[in-house]
């Protein structure tokens, strides 16, 4: 494999025909034309020039674009507003689970949610060779003129009703030999904040640096992306005779202890905790993801946070007493509504229309709530008819696609695969049957 110098200098027609000869002439595939790799690429580009030059500043050395289904998600009644949900996600299944759990609960009083705490954590990471007390003493002297010092950088944000809340200088000697934090939270307002808060750190790093001279080493300035104490709580209840729907298939209070089950399952074993959460992130990040938020951040953030008391476990909770079914997600969330990517993206800032321009907490209760909602439809679709019949429906569907079926056609194969099991080879051998 040979190595290649001064890509990034390239321009992207050069990228794209790096890519086309390297596969053509270097690949696995000595079939690969290179000419046909170019016009799928370019077949990608967007036809808005200026547009698509947007996107290709967003990240480096881009030579098209990927798409990804962009779907919405109606009645979705949360705190007695009506939502209608924007999702970038690709697997199937996900946007009409999510659809029929609203639909569900959009008549048993909708979703209801609160920002629990919106405070954001940043750390300035420092070894310090001098007398700890010494240490002590200049920050308690100091810490004024530190966050008087921050002015500049946190004017607007104060204007707006954020900035700096606190600051602390944390001794972690017992862990590594010298090693301390300034340890500060923020609030951001409606932005994520990270560029805000980063600055913030590197200007206390330097002002360690200028006042401590050699005695300090800074190691890192940089955001924390847990935030325990940026959360929401979401949840959804109802007598548990309300919960009666002729897709559950049994009697509502065995339906509602196997579902209660199935939650204390995602706290007792990981291995399900892991399935269990990544269902409630199918939900989440497609709403990240349409608003221009950073869904690894925040599923990062909520992993830590569902593996609090040391073991990894559900991040919702399920609750049936006195004839009530209560059914919560308690999940930290950081997000924004404006800056990074919201107003550069033209569907992010549609998303954002199109959920009335939510304020960043708005937008984090939707989002906590659409993973409740995903988490609900998964679990009454495992505990009732299983996860594969709602699946597989999709899953026809697409293989249809790739089959290029017609209409008239994927109508007679979803009737006849009604009541049978769905596999490529079987749809496979019924569409040439349908077509001989
Ligand atoms: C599939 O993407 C997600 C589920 O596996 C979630 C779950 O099992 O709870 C259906």
């Amino acid at each position: 494999m040979k190595l290649i110098q001064g890509f990034s200098k390239l321009s992207k027609e050069q990228k794209v025909q790096f890519i086309a000869n390297r596969l053509s002439n270097d690949g696995q595939d000595q079939n690969i034309d290179a000419q046909k790799v170019k016009e799928q690429l370019l077949s990608f580009w967007h036809s808005d020039k200026k547009l698509q030059s947007t996107f290709d500043e967003f990240s480096e050395n881009t030579i098209t674009n990927f798409y990804l289904p962009y779907g919405l998600v109606p009645n979705f009644v949360l705190n007695n507003e009506v939502y209608t949900v924007p999702m970038v996600i690709e697997e199937s299944s996900v946007v009409a689970a999510l659809s029929k759990a609203a639909k569900f609960w959009s008549t048993r009083g909708g979703f209801k949610a609160e920002v629990i705490a919106s405070e954001k954590i940043g750390q300035v990471h420092f070894i310090y060779e001098g007398d700890k007390e010494s240490l002590k003493s200049f920050f308690e002297d100091k810490k004024i003129d530190i966050l008087n010092s921050l002015a500049p950088i946190t004017v607007n944000m104060d204007k707006r009703g954020g900035g700096v809340r606190s600051i602390e200088l944390v001794d972690l000697t017992d862990k590594e030999e010298n090693y301390y934090q300034i340890k500060m939270s923020f609030e951001t307002c409606d932005a994520m904040g990270a560029n805000f808060i980063n600055s913030v750190l590197e200007a206390v790093g330097k002002y360690l640096e200028d006042s401590l001279g050699e005695d300090v080493q800074v190691v890192m300035c940089i955001l924390s992306n847990y935030t325990p104490d940026c959360r929401v709580r979401a949840w959804v209840e109802c007598p548990i005779e309300d919960l009666a729907e002729k897709s559950i298939g049994m009697d509502t209070a065995t339906f509602a202890s196997k579902f209660a089950r199935a939650v204390r399952i995602a706290h007792i074993d990981p291995h399900r905790a892991t399935t269990h959460n990544k269902g409630i992130f199918n939900g989440i990040d497609g709403v990240v993801i349409a608003t221009g938020n950073d869904f690894r951040a925040v599923e990062a953030c909520g992993h830590t946070y569902a593996a609090r008391d040391g073991q990894y476990r559900s991040l919702t909770n399920c609750k049936v007493e006195n004839g009530n079914f209560y059914f919560e997600i308690d999940i930290p969330m950081a997000l924004g509504t404006v800056g990074g990517l919201t107003k550069l993206h033209p569907l992010a800032k549609m998303s954002l229309d199109i959920l009335e321009r939510p304020s960043a907490n708005k937008l984090m209760m939707i989002a906590a709530t659409v993973g409740l909602a995903q988490n609900f439809a998964a679990l009454k679709s495992l505990v009732t008819s299983g996860i594969q019949k709602g699946h597989m429906k999709m899953h026809l569907m697409n293989i249809l696609g790739q089959l290029e079926a017609t209409t008239t056609e994927k109508e007679q194969i979803v009737n006849h695969f009604a009541d049978k099991v769905v596999s490529f080879s079987a749809v496979r051998e019924e569409l040439n049957n349908l077509r001989s």
